[in-house]
């Protein structure tokens, strides 16, 4: 795999460090645990891994509430643990990205700890304060992304902070200088403990409107996801201005030896919004999340949809991103497939073959579905603060399931995991490892079939005309893939060859003569004989 593309040819895979495997027995998985399974990720075909945040954190956010940017989460280990991972995974020819939060700080961060202390303070101006509005009250109508007004007042000083997420995440103000060299001084600091670059948290975010106006109300056309909230996040979000910031972010991975890479979480439900994060001729993101696609339905009109409208529209030096699960939306086992493994399959596939970079969530590999839990005693502070149990981000952040025996793989049958585990006995890697008809046994079939086939990562996406609920296209001359995202049997023209690989494996090897009939949820990958 070439070395400058990586990141377009490789599958990458994120890792939640407190869920993926606990090494010392105290329940909380760490990066220990992460270096003794790198055999796993290896066999798997993986070629990049990011992990959730790693830095130290009061944990109101579970580590998305930074307190040193420079630093390990004592939880998940020490920094020599960090450098043992980062060159252990290089030795086997997988990256490291780390997840970097630079819209906001801990209020435990001391930048913010000095801000408090006085409106001369020195990095008061770290912060984006303001005074009351006229009248009291806040400065104006923005709303929290977890509830609530997005302002806090600071009663000593007399002004509000504002936050974005928790009153304990208050949001860094980059129109300050000062903060932008001080991210700059970070980047270079993790790029030489040789780390493969960034997954940027809400990197849509940062700057915010200088005149702080209010936001507009959403609409009836606004994406259901939007909708969720009263206001659309026009001022307080997804400014202009936040490309200046990732151009400059960009020429510092790129002046890295090797380059380094940016992954930004652009939560813009909008494709013509999206596109502008891979700059002008690739100077800023290298790939910028799609989450127009991971909150699409499971209906092959939709998801077609959203993959047409990145054809059409992406311009040619950008490079589409694909996932189907992460720690915020859920697991597609579960949001996609309702737990019926025939969809998980078809959706992996999907995911697999698409043109564009895929990235698996731990516990993909095996289908591995979200685990129900009360809002009452849920860790997550967005459930906490809603109290609807819907809103439970622990479900999808349960530790991963390497076995059946007690702990599951993940810990000590003694040990307390900080999340419940899973059904064990339904489904674990171990017992897949053993079943060659397994979902992980597709899955590492699939990522091979991608690693040998420079057609299945580079060539273009050509779709075929399908029956309602089907979804095919062809990957270049030789491949086509077809799935049946519906209930019921469908007959896709148009396809010849050999199945290569079916997710109903009693099919591999089958021979297609101009049209294939597929059963309910059930998809192909179909190689043209030459
Ligand atoms: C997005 C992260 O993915 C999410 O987990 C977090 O709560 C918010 N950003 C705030 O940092």
């Amino acid at each position: 795999m070439a070395a400058d593309t990586w990141w377009r040819d490789g599958v990458l895979y994120q890792i939640y460090p407190r869920s993926f495997a606990d090494s010392d027995g105290d329940g909380i998985g760490d990066l220990r645990g992460i270096l003794a399974r790198l055999d796993h990720l290896e066999w798997l075909g993986i070629d990049g891994i990011w992990l959730n945040p790693t830095m130290p954190s009061p944990n109101e956010d579970w580590g998305y509430d930074v307190s040193d940017y420079c630093g390990v989460h004592p939880d998940l280990g020490t920094m020599e643990d960090l450098d043992a991972l980062v060159a252990a995974a290089g030795k086997r020819g997988m990256r490291v990205l780390l997840d970097l939060v630079p819209n906001h700080t801990s209020d435990r961060h001391a930048w913010f700890v000095d801000a408090l202390s006085g409106r001369e303070a020195q990095h008061r101006d770290y912060y984006v304060w303001a005074d009351p509005a006229p009248g009291g009250g806040p400065p104006n109508n923005w709303e929290s992304n977890f509830g609530g007004s997005a302002w806090t007042l600071h009663e000593p000083t007399g002004q509000y902070y504002l936050n974005n997420f928790l009153p304990s995440q208050p949001d860094l103000n980059w129109w300050n200088e000062a903060v932008r060299d001080a991210f700059d001084e970070m980047l270079r600091f993790w790029f030489a403990r040789g780390i493969a670059g960034f997954r940027i948290d809400v990197c849509h975010a940062i700057v915010k409107d200088r005149e702080l106006r209010d936001d507009p109300a959403v609409t009836a056309e606004d994406h259901p996801e939007l909708r969720r909230r009263s206001l659309k996040h026009v001022f307080s979000m997804n400014r202009p201005e936040v490309h200046d910031v990732l151009r400059r972010w960009r020429a510092l991975a790129d002046s890295d030896d090797p380059p380094k890479i940016l992954v930004g979480e652009t939560y813009v439900l909008d494709l013509d919004q999206l596109i502008p994060y891979y700059g002008q001729g690739e100077d800023e993101l290298h790939l910028a999340f799609n989450f127009l696609f991971v909150h699409a339905p499971f209906d092959a009109g939709a998801l077609s949809a959203v993959v047409a409208g990145v054809e059409e529209k992406l311009p040619e030096v950008a490079w589409p991103v694909y996932t189907g699960s992460n720690h915020d939306a859920g697991r597609l086992a579960t949001r996609w497939a309702d737990g019926d493994e025939r969809r998980a399959r078809v959706a992996l596939m999907m995911l697999l073959t698409l043109r564009g970079t895929p990235f698996l969530y731990y516990g993909d590999e095996i289908g591995m579905p979200e685990v129900p839990q009360d809002a009452e005693t849920a860790l997550d502070p967005v459930a906490r603060r809603t109290g609807d149990p819907s809103d439970n981000r622990d479900v999808c952040r349960t530790p991963m399931q390497w076995s059946d025996e007690p702990g599951g793989g993940f810990t000590t049958a003694e040990a307390k995991p900080w999340l419940p585990i899973g059904d064990l006995a339904a489904c674990n890697v171990e017992a897949q490892r053993a079943d060659r008809g397994s979902v992980l046994h597709l899955v590492r079939d699939l990522i091979a079939l991608r690693r040998d086939e420079p057609a299945l990562r580079s060539s273009s996406y050509e779709p075929l005309a399908t029956p309602d609920g089907a979804w095919a296209w062809r990957r270049g001359e030789r491949f086509a893939v077809a799935l049946n995202l519906s209930g019921a049997d469908v007959t896709v023209d148009g396809v010849d060859g050999r199945v290569a690989i079916a997710t109903n494996r009693v099919r591999d090897g089958e021979t297609v003569g101009g049209a294939i009939e597929l059963g309910p949820y059930e998809g192909v990958m179909v190689e043209r004989r030459t």
